[in-house]
C-alpha cells in the first residue's frame, strides 16, 4: 500500500493524478482541494481509497490541519507528495507595461504566493510524515516557462509573474533536494507539457488568456517545430508518473519535462 497527497485535485492535472493513482485500490490517495463545494468531479469518482481534504496552499494552518488528518489515517506516514496546485494571472502585459509599480508588484506577489510559497508551506506541512514514509518522494509541478534559456531563445515575454514564480519554484525544489539528499529523499520539479485542461476548467478563457495562448503557441512553434498542440491530462499524468517512478536520489533536485529531459513540448 502506498499513500499519496495531491494538491489542487479539484480539476485539471491534479484531478487526473487522483484518478490514475486511485485506480490501484492498494493506494490511499488524499486529494487536497480549496473547496469541497467545487470538487464535484472528484466526489463523482466515489472511490473508497480517496479522501478529500480542504486546504488552500497559501494557508499554512489549513495545510497543518490536513496533514494531521492524513497522519491519523496513515499512522503518521506519507509515501508521496505531489505539489500540483498552481495558478496563473494573465494580464497580457510585459514587465514594463503594468499601469503602476503597485500593479506589477501585486501580480508578482499573487503568483509567488500560490506557486512558490504555497509549495514551501505544503512541503513543510507534510515533511514530518514523509520522513516516516517508505519512499520519501516529492513531485512538484513547475513549467517550461520557468526555464531561462527557453525564455530568451523563444523571445517569450508573456505570463511574466507566472514564469518568474515557477523559476523560483525550481530553486525551492533544489534547496529541499540539497537538504534532504542524505536522508534518501527524491525531490523532482516537472513540467507536465502543454496540457489542455479546458474540459474541467472553472470558466471560459478571458480575452487576455486567449492572447497569451496565441503568444505562447508562436513561441512553441519557434522552439519545437514538430509541436502538434497540447496533450490530454491523461497522457501528461501517465508520462509524469513514469518519470517520477524511475527518478532516483542521485538525480534529486532536477527540473525536467514529462519526457524526463529538457524537451518541454
Ligand atoms: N496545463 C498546462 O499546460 C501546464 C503547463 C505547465 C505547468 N502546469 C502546472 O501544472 C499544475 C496544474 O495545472 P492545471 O493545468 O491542471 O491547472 P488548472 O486546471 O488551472 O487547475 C489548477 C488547480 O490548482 C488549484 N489551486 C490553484 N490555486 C490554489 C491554491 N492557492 N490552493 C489550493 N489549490 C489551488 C485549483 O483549485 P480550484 O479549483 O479551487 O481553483 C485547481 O484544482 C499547475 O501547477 C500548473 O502551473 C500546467
Amino acid at each position: 500500500m502506498s499513500s499519496y497527497v495531491v494538491t489542487g485535485a479539484s480539476r485539471g492535472i491534479g484531478l487526473e493524478f487522483v484518478k490514475q493513482l486511485s485506480a490501484n485500490s492498494e493506494n490511499k490517495v488524499f486529494a487536497l482541494v480549496r473547496s469541497k463545494a467545487t470538487a464535484t468531479r472528484l466526489e463523482a469518482l466515489s472511490r473508497n481509497n480517496i479522501t478529500i481534504l480542504e486546504a488552500d496552499v497559501t494557508d499554512p494552518k489549513a495545510l497543518q490541519l490536513a496533514a494531521a488528518e492524513v497522519s491519523k489515517a496513515t499512522n503518521n506516514k506519507l509515501d508521496y507528495l505531489i505539489n500540483n496546485a498552481g495558478s496563473s494571472t494573465d494580464p497580457g502585459l510585459t514587465l514594463d507595461q503594468f499601469p503602476s509599480p503597485e500593479a506589477v508588484e501585486k501580480d508578482l506577489l499573487d503568483n509567488f504566493k500560490s506557486n512558490t510559497i504555497g509549495v514551501v508551506h505544503t512541503t513543510n506541512a507534510f515533511l514530518p510524515l514523509l520522513k516516516n514514509g517508505s519512499t520519501k518522494k516529492v513531485l512538484t509541478l513547475s513549467s517550461g516557462l520557468g526555464d531561462l534559456e527557453v525564455t530568451v531563445a523563444g523571445e517569450y515575454v508573456g505570463r511574466v509573474s507566472y514564469s518568474i514564480s515557477k523559476a523560483a519554484l525550481n530553486m525551492v525544489v533544489a534547496k529541499y533536494a540539497a537538504q534532504y539528499k542524505a536522508e534518501g529523499f527524491v525531490f523532482l520539479a516537472i513540467c507536465p507539457g502543454g496540457v489542455d485542461t479546458s474540459e474541467t476548467s472553472k470558466s471560459e478563457p478571458t480575452a487576455e488568456t486567449l492572447k497569451e495562448n496565441k503568444m505562447f503557441l508562436s513561441t512553441a512553434t519557434k522552439l519545437a517545430p514538430d509541436f502538434k498542440g497540447p496533450i490530454t491530462p491523461q497522457e501528461s499524468v501517465k508520462m509524469q508518473l513514469d518519470v517520477f517512478n524511475r527518478w532516483t536520489v542521485e538525480e534529486t533536485g532536477a527540473f525536467v519535462s514529462h519526457f524526463g529531459n529538457k524537451q518541454w513540448l
